[in-house]
């Protein structure tokens, strides 16, 4: 994807051939703005626009003007951001958005963006370049479809876009976190999006290589033969109803000291999941293509920690297949034995998820030995029940580490929102005939799954987030929406000492 450079300067030159100005509700601008340029006409210019009504700065609204006279630019772009007062994350990140699409299909190359002088009270400078860096570089994501070596016709102009303010390390490090992150969702959103006759477990294996070469991540991929010998009697069943070989990914990214306990990151990565056996309906079937987002998102962030190289070992282990209804497919009622030696009696061959995560987070503590691990996984319906598509479930087994997710994902607007867990949602997965049953019932079923987890994760802080709801939207705007790259790269970055 091409990559957008960001810059810092606070005069507006004839260099730039396009100007992003934010406007509020009262025809005001930010006194900021003048520094532009002292005798620009844009106070002027915004005043005429909001007594004509032509354009009231209301939020999320934009207006280009093509070669205003007076400041003598080629574009002005005017991004509206509401009442100054009452500017929120949720209308601020929207406005940038709606700037971002209002100049994706002219020909701005170089852009001087003043946006980031403004930004919800409870925000600094530094968030908003982050954002802004993001959102714009984000935007680009609809022409790249590079990973299926399709090149769009349509390639963005946009080179350059200095953001107007002074350069400060943090201001520069922002963006280029920003950048990152968004860089990280591409990736995630790509290989979402991509149909599972295309995205299949050896594909996202072929994508970890690739990163692997491009960033130095060492990269171990467990193939069938080894896997069922190693005794992944769990995740081996849901395989076992696929002629596509499943796959068992490691990344390793060493960014601290050699001795350093890394963070581990585990993906669900069910290319496609049909039920199986438990077959699903057939209404949004295809959505279950994006059922390996979790994968993408570790993926999306190991590409995010490649670009920032942070002082950090992230491990990343990422237990993929598809979930298929055969003649040698897991049945309801069947005993597997998980490679941490529980047994499991599999009562909905829909509840697969969790019998792939069980393995991998017994292979990551003893193969690794993580000092945290965060799992991702769009694992249960019942997320999109309880809390709609617009935050994340999270789960934990201790307070400190979900704290700090919950900060990561305020700081991003990439949000979480805790879910208790406890004994009597546990005491749900009691089984006549093993260890565990695999579903817990009609009551709490995101909940239930995190405590399935929960018994395969030993004497190590550990957090669960349930992204059923917030990895991809459904409808007319149907798309990956490369989440929770944000927030897990931020709580990663936040993690560094
Ligand atoms: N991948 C699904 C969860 C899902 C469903 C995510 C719809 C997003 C949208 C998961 O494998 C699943 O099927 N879970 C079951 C669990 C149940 C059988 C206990 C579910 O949610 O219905
Ligand atoms: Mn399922
Ligand atoms: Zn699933």
């Amino acid at each position: 994807m091409k990559r957008i450079s960001f810059q810092f300067d606070t005069a507006y030159t004839s260099d730039y051939d396009s100007l992003i100005i934010p406007v509020f509700a009262d025809g005001q601008f930010p006194q900021a703005c003048a520094l532009l340029d002292a005798d620009s006409g844009l106070t002027n210019l915004v005043k005429q626009l909001n007594d004509s009504a032509d354009f009231e700065g209301s939020s999320g609204k934009t207006l280009m003007i093509m070669q205003p006279t007076n400041p003598p630019v080629k574009r002005l772009l005017l991004v509206g951001l509401g009442k100054e007062e009452s500017i929120t994350s949720k209308s601020y990140l929207a406005a940038i958005k709606s700037a971002a699409v209002a100049l994706e299909d002219t020909g701005a190359m170089n852009v001087l963006n003043a946006c980031v002088l403004v930004q919800p009270a409870d925000r600094n400078t530094d968030w908003a370049v982050r954002q802004n860096a993001q959102i714009f570089q984000q935007n680009f994501y609809d022409y790249a479809h590079e990973s299926r070596g399709e090149h769009s016709t349509k390639e963005p102009k946009l080179n350059t876009m200095a953001f107007a303010i002074k350069e400060t390390t943090g201001a520069k490090q922002a963006a280029e976190q920003g950048q990152a992150s968004a860089l990280g969702m591409a990736i995630t959103q790509d290989l979402a999006n991509m149909p599972s006759n295309f995205c299949t477990p050896a594909y996202l294996a072929e994508t970890a290589i690739e990163l692997g070469k491009t960033y130095g991540f060492e990269i171990n991929v467990l193939e069938r033969a080894e896997m069922i010998e190693m005794g992944m009697g769990s995740f081996m069943s849901v395989a076992q109803g696929t002629d596509t070989p499943p796959k068992m990914i490691c990344l390793s990214y060493k960014g601290g000291t050699a001795g350093q306990a890394p963070i581990a990151l585990v993906g669900k990565g069910v290319t496609f999941d049909t039920g199986g056996i438990s077959l699903k309906p057939g209404a949004a079937m295809d959505e279950m293509k994006y059922d390996m987002g979790g994968a993408a998102t570790v993926l999306g962030v190991f590409k995010a920690l490649g670009e920032l190289k942070p002082n950090i070992n992230v491990v990343g282990v990422i237990p993929s297949t598809e979930n298929m209804p055969a003649g040698n497919a897991i049945k309801p009622g069947d005993v597997v034995t998980s490679l941490s030696g529980q047994t499991i009696e599999i009562l909905n061959t829909d509840a697969e998820g969790r019998l792939i995560l069980c393995d991998a987070l017994t292979y990551v503590q003893q193969a690794y030995q993580p000092a945290k691990i965060v799992d991702m996984a769009t694992l249960t319906g019942a997320c999109i029940v309880a809390l709609g598509k617009h935050v994340s479930g999270l789960m934990a087994n201790n307070q400190p580490m979900a704290d700090a997710l919950l900060a990561a994902g305020l700081e991003t607007y990439d949000r979480f929102w805790q879910m208790p867990m406890g004994e009597e949602w546990d005491e749900q997965l009691k089984s006549n005939f093993a260890d565990m049953a695999n579903i817990g019932g009609p009551g709490g079923g995101t909940i239930t799954a995190a405590q399935f987890l929960a018994r395969f994760v030993k004497d190590v802080d550990w957090a669960h987030l349930d992204i059923a709801g917030t990895a991809w939207v459904s409808g007319d705007k149907k798309g990956a929406t490369g989440r929770p790259v944000p927030a897990v790269l931020q709580y990663l970055l936040n993690e560094v000492k």
